[in-house]
């Protein structure tokens, strides 16, 4: 029986921590904020999430193509996008003991802008009851030095979006594949955010993967673009992820939330544990960055048009995703408790595809070799055909699966004395527990039929 209570942020931290998706950064030194690793299950669910991403946004096109750029560019790059001026968040300070907030945050508004979120923190002390400074921006961008003297000569950005390297590769891509307008550049890869307050576990970090993808377009076709990107985005979220529509909805940004290259904005909400947050957004960039960078680099970024002997400089619609902030949701999405035989289990309904392990074979009991052996045939023959399959024989089994139920791992195989006698196992489905006897040389092929629904 399903139970219809919400998951809340400590089932998901706890659950990540325990079951080996997502630890602390450096947890033995008390850790970093703002900062995660994943561990050995986090990073399969992550790869799963993003080579379905780059089969979608890349593989499934023609006129897409994939880069992966550097994390510190040229600091001109951050200049001409604006980054420099414009990549910054209000901020407070506690007057007494110097602790900064996320200025709209304390307001409780969408807006950044400083009079309004002034006038809200007008009466307002800090969280621990002291007299607030006047609000101001803080630029968000982190800073290093490259070479051996630290100077303002050496000085360079950690990249606070993947985008500068698809916009400054605009005409190695033109000059080497040859696209024609509409064409698309995508990418997946780190970028830095100094973030006021990073929160709410992986939700809000200052080192964090995007998976973005920039379409340049004629300036004509910026509206059919834009709700293309934008089907594209929800599409991937309830088709390919399987997150159910009920934990989604649209955001439009208003002129004041937008970024400072956005004509237009839309976030996807997703239903997070803390409340209904960005996931997801697509940006209408007009011809912002591309005549940014010509006028800054001396680069002609424009484009001609051979049929319609047009020249003009590209459209930028956006599509960009944090892989942690979907990691979130997945986990989130997928969480859920019901009763079995009266206990209470947690189970972790991922599609198949995002499984960390597609499979998990049990021989009965560990300590009688016979099970053992045929469990042991079986396990090399799975792995071999499907990938990712663990070996359990760690405690009852019961308790077996109960653990492949909360790492979502979709089928457990197990081997009992019937197989010696018969040759057949079981087949336990996670979601309906159901038990179904196969024989053993048809395991691969169920298994593989199963994992292509
Ligand atoms: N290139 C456009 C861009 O970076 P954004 O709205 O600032 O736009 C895009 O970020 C996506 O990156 C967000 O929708 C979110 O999924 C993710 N993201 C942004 N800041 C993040 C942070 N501090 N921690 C985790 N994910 C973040």
């Amino acid at each position: 029986m399903m139970k219809a209570t919400k998951v809340t942020m400590e089932d998901i931290v706890s659950l990540a921590k325990r079951r080996g998706f997502v630890f602390q950064s450096s947890e033995i030194y008390g850790g970093i904020s703002g900062f995660y690793d994943y561990g050995p299950l986090g990073v399969e669910l992550v790869n799963n999430l993003k080579s379905l991403w780059w089969q979608a946004s890349v593989k499934d096109h023609d006129n897409i193509f994939g880069v992966d750029g550097s994390i510190i560019q040229n600091p001109l790059l951050w200049q001409a996008s604006g980054h420099v001026a414009g990549f910054t968040d209000p901020m407070v300070e506690d007057t007494v003991n110097h602790k900064r907030y996320r200025a709209d945050q304390l307001a409780q508004t969408d807006s950044t802008d400083l009079h309004e979120i002034k006038e809200l923190l007008k009466d307002r002390k800090s969280p621990d009851g002291n007299p607030l400074s006047e609000p101001r921006y803080f630029n968000m961008m982190m800073q290093t030095w490259v070479g051996p003297v630290e100077d303002a000569s050496s000085m360079v950005y950690l990249r606070p979006e993947t985008a500068g390297s698809i916009f400054t590769n605009f005409l190695n891509v033109r000059d080497t594949m040859r696209p024609k307008i509409p064409f698309g550049i995508a990418q997946i890869g780190k970028a830095f955010r100094n973030e006021i307050s990073p929160r709410d576990f992986i939700f809000r970090v200052r080192e964090l993967e995007q998976m973005e993808l920039q379409y340049f377009i004629n300036k004509s076709d910026q509206e059919n673009a834009y709700s293309q990107w934008r089907n594209f985005a929800w599409n991937f979220l309830k088709e390919t992820v399987g997150i159910s529509e009920s934990n989604l909805s649209w955001h439009e940004h208003k002129a004041e939330e937008r970024a400072h290259y956005a004509v237009a904005a839309h976030d996807i909400y997703f239903n997070f544990p803390q409340g209904p947050k960005e996931l997801w957004g697509t940006h209408n960039r007009s011809d912002f960055d591309l005549t940014s960078h010509s006028k800054s680099s001396g680069k002609d970024l424009s484009y001609f048009d051979e049929s319609s002997g047009e020249r003009y400089t590209p459209y930028v619609i956006e599509s960009s995703v944090g892989v942690g902030r979907l990691v979130l949701a997945v986990l989130s999405d997928a969480y859920s408790t019901d009763t079995l035989g009266g206990d209470e289990r947690n189970v972790l309904r991922l599609k198949p595809s995002l499984s960390p392990y597609k499979a998990a074979v049990s021989p009965l009991l560990k300590n009688r070799p016979e099970l053992v052996a045929f469990a042991s045939k079986l396990y090399t023959e799975l792995k071999c055909g499907i990938g990712m399959v663990l070996w359990d024989d760690n405690g009852n089994i019961g308790k077996r699966y109960r653990r492949q139920d909360e790492i979502g791992t979709p089928f457990c195989v197990t081997i009992d004395f019937q197989s010696l006698d018969d040759g057949s196992v079981t087949i336990r489905n996670r979601d309906t527990t159901i038990q179904t006897r196969v024989a053993a040389d048809k395991v691969l092929e169920t298994l593989s039929l199963e994992l292509k629904k």
